[in-house]
This record gives structure tokens, sequence and C-alpha cells, in this order.
């Protein structure tokens, strides 16, 4: 299912709210690529990895630290992607596999593939309007899109640059609940169909990469950041033309400070203190579920009773997710959560597993262990960093090849033809 033909291709202004706080080094930064040259580039990129190099290349090592970083020792961060090296594939033979169908219905949307996109927060500043570049690469492939609370870019701004998509808001528990509350209703108004509450964010993990570098949003001139700033152009060019803030903090009458408030220099780790409520309970999450009228996700969890209890609570999808390893560290890999989880809910909502997804094998073990679909975020991140929309629609294909590849030689030409018995554990045990 490509939406790209109903597309309309309409470029769209970026959001202006704030001064411009990033200023381009002297003299002016080169030209960005000219697009055949990335689309060139894009191609060869055969592997998320390549991808993430890519990434690496045109961001400064703040921005890219704090896209690839997690808590403390990483090692969630690690686990979340090692862990899936745990199962192995076992093929079956004599199927008939000259067809493949990689669609799956995700709370009711036909996808074109079991995969959706993560929310994360300042996509914007990765790449100009960053989060219309992703919502339309997301809208062009046929998969969700999930926009995050902390995006650059407002629900309305995205809303307005990618308005064929299956959208869905992500959002956090604000000490403002008025605040809140219109952020619900800016969602619904603006056709968000599904709300994906996140619940792990209490307050924020210890990320000491981004402590290290003493990552802001924009990034403060540093001298001893100059030089490595001075060799991403492309990155700074892109930087000093934005609106840099957090957009859906921005709209009338939001009391924040920072760059909430479109000025000075603020860590994420601060914009989270002020705003965000640790005190939320599950009575909380009920308001929310009875304030959404539309299907709903909560986020963020790994304990299978939690997942029991969102079910209870009417919720239709539970998305199995440490947070990409960036809030408590050491704590169970999304893909090792991910059997209790789907046991607990027995089939009475849509899990979704989140986390260190890197390869189409990786998605068929998520399935095979209950998953519905999987949410990936650096992933796109790194193809957004790269190549705004082409970057993300060359994540989303690089995915969607090795998919396809992979269940043509397991056997399995459905998704639905994918089943425990595809997998065996690598060490022992079978
Ligand atoms: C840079 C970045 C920003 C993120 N921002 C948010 C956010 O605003 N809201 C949220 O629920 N999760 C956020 N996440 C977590 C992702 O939604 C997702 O859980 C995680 O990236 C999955 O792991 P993966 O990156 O290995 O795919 C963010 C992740 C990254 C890497």
């Amino acid at each position: 299912m490509e939406a790209d033909e109903r597309r309309t291709g309409r470029a769209v202004a970026h959001r202006p709210s704030t001064e411009p706080t990033v200023q381009p080094s002297r003299p002016a930064p080169a030209a960005a690529p000219t697009p055949t040259r990335l689309g060139a580039r894009l191609q060869r990129a055969h592997a998320i990895a390549d991808l993430r190099r890519q990434a690496a290349r045109r961001l400064p090592k703040a921005v890219f630290d704090f896209i690839d970083g997690g808590a403390e020792d990483e090692r969630t961060l690690r686990d979340n992607v090692e862990a899936f090296d745990d199962w192995m594939l076992m093929p079956r033979v004599g199927i008939d596999v000259a067809t493949r169908d990689l669609s799956r219905s995700i709370l009711g949307y036909r996808a074109s593939l079991p995969i959706m996109m993560a929310p994360t927060g300042l996509a914007g500043f990765f790449w100009p309007d960053g989060e219309v570049a992703g919502a339309q690469a997301a809208a062009r492939a046929g998969i969700p899109y999930c926009l995050s609370t902390n995006s650059v870019g407002s629900i309305e701004h995205v809303a307005e640059g990618a308005p064929e998509g299956e959208r869905w808001f992500q959002l956090y528990f604000l000490r403002d609940r008025e605040w809140m509350q219109a952020l619900l209703r800016r969602a619904a108004a603006a056709r968000y169909r599904v709300l994906c509450l996140t619940v792990d964010l209490a307050v924020q993990g210890r990320r000491e990469r981004d402590l290290r570098n003493a990552f802001t949003m924009p990034l403060k001139p540093r001298l001893s950041t100059a030089l490595d700033l001075a060799r991403r152009p492309g990155w700074l060019a892109g930087a000093a033309r934005s609106r840099l803030g957090f957009g859906n903090f921005q709209a009338g009458g939001f009391q924040a400070g920072g760059a909430a408030a479109g000025h000075g220099f603020t860590s994420v780790a601060q914009h989270v203190a002020s705003l965000f409520d640790p005190s939320a309970s599950w009575d909380d999450i009920a308001r929310i579920r009875d304030a959404w009228r539309g299907p709903m996700a909560l986020k963020g969890l790994l304990h299978p009773a939690d997942a029991a209890r969102a079910v209870a609570l009417g919720i239709e999808a539970v998305i199995v997710s440490n947070h990409g390893g960036r809030q408590l560290d050491d704590v169970p890999a999304a893909i090792h959560a991910l059997p209790g989880v789907a046991e607990a809910v027995a089939g009475r909502a849509e899990v979704i597993l989140d986390g260190g997804v890197r390869r189409g094998t990786d998605v068929i073990k998520a399935l095979a262990l209950g998953a519905t679909a999987c949410s990936l975020g650096r992933p796109f991140l790194w193809g957004l960093s790269a190549g705004g929309t082409a970057g993300v629609s060359r994540a989303i294909e690089i995915v969607r090849g090795e998919l396809d590849n992979a269940m043509t030689l397991l056997g399995t030409p459905t998704l639905e033809a994918i089943t425990r018995d595809h997998l065996r554990p690598r060490r022992g045990g079978w």
C-alpha cells in the first residue's frame, strides 16, 4: 500500500515561533548536497548501520550522541539490540513463497509493513522540519507515524505537512493537567487517530553522554566544540534556518522557561524536570483513557502485570519498551520482556515491541514471540539525519527489503504464517 500517489508533495514552511538560535559559522556553511548526490549517498546505505554512519558524519557529536546514547552504562541500550541474537530462525521448506504479503493491521490501520515510527523528541533539530520529513516518509510508505510531545514542529504543523498519513500522538504526563488536556484536544482536532501515552519518564534517565557533551537545544556555542561544528556545514546550515523550540509548548498561554518558551539553552533533562509530572498513577492513566475517544496505546511497559492492568483499563495496545535504553539502565531488553507481556495480554490487546530493532529478522523474531508490530526509533532518526524524508524512506526500504527476503527464505509468505516454531534459542534448549 503506497500512499505517495495520493500525497500532494506540498512543501511546508517551518513553523515560525522563536528567534533563530544556532548561529551559522563564518564564512557561511556550504550548501546542502544536491538531491541527486544525497540520493546516491543514501542508495549506498544497504543496512541501518550504514545510515547510522552517514548520520554520524553529518551531525555534530553532541547531537549524534543525543540520538545514539542511553542511560548510565548503556547496558539496556546494548541489550536491546544484542538480545535478538539469543534467538535463531528455523526455516521450513517446500512452501510456495513466490508472492509475499508484508501488510499488517495495527490498531485498525492496514499498514504496508508490521512497523511504525516511534515517537522521538527534537527531530526538527536533526533535520530542518524533521517531524514533517519523517511523517511524510511514513505516509508514503503506509506505516504509522507517532509525533512526540517534545517535537520541534507542533501538532498542527505536522498534521498540515503530512495530511495523508496515519498519525498517532504521544503524550507525557505534565504537571499542568490543563495543558495536557489541551494537547489531547489539539491532537484530536488535527486528526491524530491514536493516542500513545508514555509512562516510563517520571523523570529523565541519567544520560551521561548528554551530560558530558553539555547537550542543549540549541547547542550552546563552546570553544571546545567549534571545530566539530565547523566540520558539519550541512547540519549547521539547516539548524541556522530552523526555528528551534518545543513546538507544542509554544502556542498561546503556556507558561514555561527555556527552550519551551523559545529562548535560552535548555537541556532535555531541565525541560522534563520543570514540566513533567512524576506523581502520575493508574488513576491518572484511567482518566486519560476516558478523555480520549480513539484507540490508545500505553508505551513503556515491561512487567506482565502492568500490561494486564492496562488491558483492564480498556487500552488497545501495549508497547513493550524501555525507552530505547534511555531511562532506567539494567532493565530487561524489550525482546526479552515481550513473551511475558504477550502471555499476560493473551490477545486482548495488541502488543508492540519497541527497542533494538535493526533488521528485518528482528521484526520476524518479535512477531514470532507475540508482537503485532514493531516500533523503531533510532533507525528512522539516523535515516532522517542522513537525508531528511529520503533518508527515512531509505530506512523503511531497507527494513522492507530485509523482511521480505527473510520471509521468503524462512518459508513464511505472510506475517500470519510466522510462529514460535520458527524460532530456536541460540544456546541449548532445542
Ligand atoms: C532521540 C530520541 C528521542 C526520543 N524521544 C521520545 C519521546 O519524546 N517520547 C517517547 O515516548 N519516546 C521517545 N524516545 C524513545 C522511542 O520512542 C523508542 O522507545 C526508542 O527509540 C526505541 O528504541 P530504538 O531506538 O532502539 O528503536 C526517544 C528515543 C530517541 C532515540
